[in-house]
């Protein structure tokens, strides 16, 4: 048995995945023949150049403060403490231990970073991130996170709406879905050049959203959290966040969005069809095969025994502003 010392801020993974599903996710990556190893600014600008170094203390990539709005009234929400937002995450690039992306992710280089935006639409074309990241108006989103492992955070993120952002690329009308895609470097990403690192996932990662979904005002490009440039675990420089759905739809460390007209693979449908789904709403109604989604447990502010256990909200607790997407459509056909 692997015995760790927890950092402080550092929870065991078993404390907050429920112990199920934890053990369930990884009894699909033991299926899959991988268990062995596994037990082993500017005036102008948004970013603030005021750091230089590449690295902060104790080996933590550098974060730049942002210029942006601040939520304003910020919702009746706890916010999970930044500790625990930045050091309990899923990135398996970087391995599959909730705290494996944190300690392997810091050298991963952000900047510059290029997007292509290309597809269906009439004005294709590459974007620096930094320059967006100076360019827009970027601001605050605090907003629930719930995982398909049954575990949630709140979250204040800084960005911008992707919606906003795709129609400066003019969609067509044959854009029906959006399809997004991370880094593929093997050489920066030990998970993309081994099964064992990155839990027999076929890399890049990638993610898909219905184009209705894409432009929703609650959906996100996100570069930032608690203020600063997001940390590599989190996705750095760009990553989506789509507040109503399972956690795994938020894709990281974003290279290219395709606007197409059919529906595009996913990677957690692509590698278990029958636990994942396309739409990945949160829905405690419909369980996942091998685990309950009717509650989560909660990372809060406090010590290891605060996890709090509560009840999971139909989409998330927005279903207010997006149920109507989903009118007519069987929730339990299309999870
Ligand atoms: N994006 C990439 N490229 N690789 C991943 O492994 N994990 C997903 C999602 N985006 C993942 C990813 C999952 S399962 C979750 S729950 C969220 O990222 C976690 O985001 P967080 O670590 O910022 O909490």
């Amino acid at each position: 048995m692997l015995i760790k010392t927890k950092k402080s801020g550092e929870l065991a993974e078993s404390e907050i995945t429920s112990e199920n599903a934890y053990l369930s996710r990884r009894s699909l990556i033991k299926g899959l023949g991988l268990g062995g190893l596994l037990a082993a600014g500017t005036a102008r600008a948004g970013v603030l150049d005021l750091l230089s170094s590449e690295e902060e203390g104790d080996g933590q990539a550098v974060r730049k403060p942002l210029q942006y709005r601040k939520q304003t009234p910020a919702p009746p929400l706890t916010l999970t403490p930044e500790t625990k937002v930045t050091n309990h995450n899923n990135f398996y690039e970087f391995g599959t231990d909730k705290t494996d992306p944190a300690k392997n992710s810091q050298s991963l280089r952000v900047e510059p970073w290029t997007l292509t935006v290309e597809g269906e639409v009439e004005r294709p074309g590459k974007v620096d991130v930094w320059e967006l990241m100076s360019d827009t108006n970027l601001e605050e989103r605090i907003y629930r996170m719930r995982c398909v492992e049954a575990w949630s955070m709140v979250i204040p993120w800084v960005g911008f709406e992707l919606g906003k952002f795709l129609q400066r690329f003019a969609p067509t009308s044959r854009a029906k879905y959006v399809a997004f895609e991370t880094l593929y470097d093997p050489e920066q990403m030990p998970g993309q050049k081994s099964r064992y690192i990155g839990g027999g996932i076929h890399y890049p990662y990638v993610e898909g959203l219905r184009i209705d979904e894409a432009m929703h005002p609650l959906t996100l490009l996100s570069v930032g959290l608690y203020g600063k440039t997001l940390p590599p675990q989190n996705g750095a420089p760009i990553r989506l966040v789509v507040p109503w759905k399972y956690g795994f739809k938020g894709i990281k460390s974003i290279v290219k969005i395709k606007l197409v007209e059919k529906m595009p693979v996913n990677t957690w449908h692509q590698l278990a069809p029958r636990e994942y789904g396309f739409y990945a709403n949160v829905n405690p109604a419909v369980d996942h095969p091998r685990w309950s989604q009717a509650t989560e447990r909660f990372i809060g502010p406090g010590g290891l025994f605060s996890v709090k256990r509560q009840e999971t909200l139909p989409f998330n607790g927005y279903g207010e502003q997006v149920a109507s997407l989903y009118n007519n459509m069987d929730l339990r056909k299309h999870f």
